[in-house]
């Protein structure tokens, strides 16, 4: 028998009631109502306090991931808090823009970026261009304005994180980066500060994605660590990765506790005190404030388990077909009830596969016809949502204060149908 749901796992204006959760003040139930489900809903105070903590755990020019979750409304809200951005491709690059972001807080990412990428990130004069490689040096080589541009160099340092292996990228065989013990690294230095108008202002060290552990980051400093004796380098930028919780049984350590291991490990690795310490990262601040509402439409009885079927699934959360990943669920209607029932929740594609969480404890009435939400849903939900079987995705909506924002609405089957040619 699975306990009720811990509020710790929801966003940190959450109220359970008696019949209902609010979050930001705003009614589940109510949203469902206005909205429709599915829908992703997003708590405004806790990405503040999430971003306001990134900023304070380190040094001047920390940027979110967007990757995690980008649309205009939180593009703004991140610059907002004192953030810049960090954008992986020229899509990315270009809902920020739309969005308002000034070039200059813009960090731009990519390990096969496209001169037309590279071409308009140093045309509108994005504050970094993170370099991944030699195809790209020589790219860049051609395209440096007059004005020349900023770049940090991204190394592999050849540590494997403790996570996943789709989400490590530290390790030597990895696709990002250049390696530090192959030698990579100093002759991409080299090529980069050959180049008349690159200003080299420090490198770039991503581990990998969802790490509970500091000892990674420890490793990589001392490696990045070693390669710097006698580099002078304005900034080392430990990239994202920190862990959240998605399951009652996990904890994950604090933003501010994450920046003081990064610091610690940058003065044991002996890196030098001016060197600005930044980071970016995403999930550590999207993931908790965000949750995603279903209604449950069939129960389905086997002697192996009871399914429950919701109107949404790896469309709009394909994390636990790629990882594996666990989540909970909970009854919006019946937050604070024990959870002895045992379901399978279960999306409406047509896969076996389709499956939200594996077990999913819920209260013993929970059927068809309720309000089903899965916590944490925040990161890498709405962002690799697709349209797999032409399922539009679902709305995004904004609560603070008492109030709703929509900020994404729901796609429609107008939209996918814009894409065709006609005959
Ligand atoms: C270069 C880089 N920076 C930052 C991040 C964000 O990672 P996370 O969401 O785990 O913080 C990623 C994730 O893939 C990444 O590849």
């Amino acid at each position: 028998m699975a306990a009720p749901l811990d509020p710790a796992l929801l966003p940190d204006t959450a109220a359970l009631e008696e019949d209902d959760v609010r979050v930001g003040g705003v009614s589940l139930r109510a949203l469902a109502e206005e909205f429709g489900t599915p829908v992703f809903v997003y708590d405004e105070a806790t990405l503040r306090a999430r971003a306001r903590a990134a900023r304070a755990a380190f040094d001047e020019g920390v940027a979110y991931a967007s990757k995690a979750f980008l649309c205009g409304a939180m593009a703004r809200l991140a610059v907002d808090e004192g953030l810049d951005l960090d954008v992986a491709t020229g899509g990315e690059l270009d809902l920020a823009l739309r969005a308002g972001v000034p070039a200059s807080r813009l960090v731009l990412h990519g390990n096969n970026k496209s001169p037309a990428e590279l071409e308009r990130a140093i045309a509108v004069g994005v504050r970094r261009v993170v370099v991944d490689g030699f195809d790209e040096i020589a790219r860049l080589a051609d395209l440096v304005p007059p004005r020349g541009v900023d770049v940090l160099l991204r190394v592999t340092p050849g540590v494997e994180a403790h996570t996943h292996e789709f989400v490590r990228t530290g390790q030597e065989d990895s696709k990002f980066g250049v390696s530090i013990s192959t030698g990579d690294a100093a002759r991409a230095w080299r090529a980069l500060t050959d180049i008349p108008g690159v200003r080299l202002r420090g490198l770039h060290c991503h581990i990998g994605s969802q790490i509970f552990e500091f000892d990674g980051y420890r490793a990589a400093l001392e490696v990045v660590g070693s390669f710097l004796a006698g580099r002078d380098l304005d900034e080392l930028c430990v990239g994202g990765g920190l862990g959240v919780a998605y399951v009652s049984d996990e904890r994950a350590p604090a933003i501010a506790e994450w920046g003081a291991a990064i610091r610690a490990g940058a003065h044991a690795a002996g890196i030098a005190a001016a060197t600005r310490l930044t980071a970016e990262p995403g999930r550590a601040i999207v993931a908790q404030a965000g949750l995603t509402l279903y209604r449950a439409g069939t129960r389905k009885v086997t002697s192996a388990r009871t399914y429950l079927a919701v109107d949404g699934g790896m469309s709009d959360n394909p994390r636990p077909v790629l990882y594996g990943s666990g989540y909970e669920a909970f009854d919006v209607a019946r937050p604070r009830e024990e959870r002895p029932q045992a379901l399978r929740l279960v999306g409406k594609h047509c896969e076996s596969g389709d499956v939200i969480v594996d077990e999913a404890w819920l209260p013993d009435a929970t059927g068809v016809g309720d309000l089903v939400a899965t916590p944490v849903t925040g990161a890498y939900g709405y962002a690799m949502a697709s349209t797999y079987n032409r399922v539009p995705r679902p709305p995004v909506v904004f609560v603070a204060d008492g109030r709703a924002r929509p900020v994404v609405r729901r796609e429609t089957f107008d939209d996918l149908a814009r894409l065709e040619v006609e005959p």
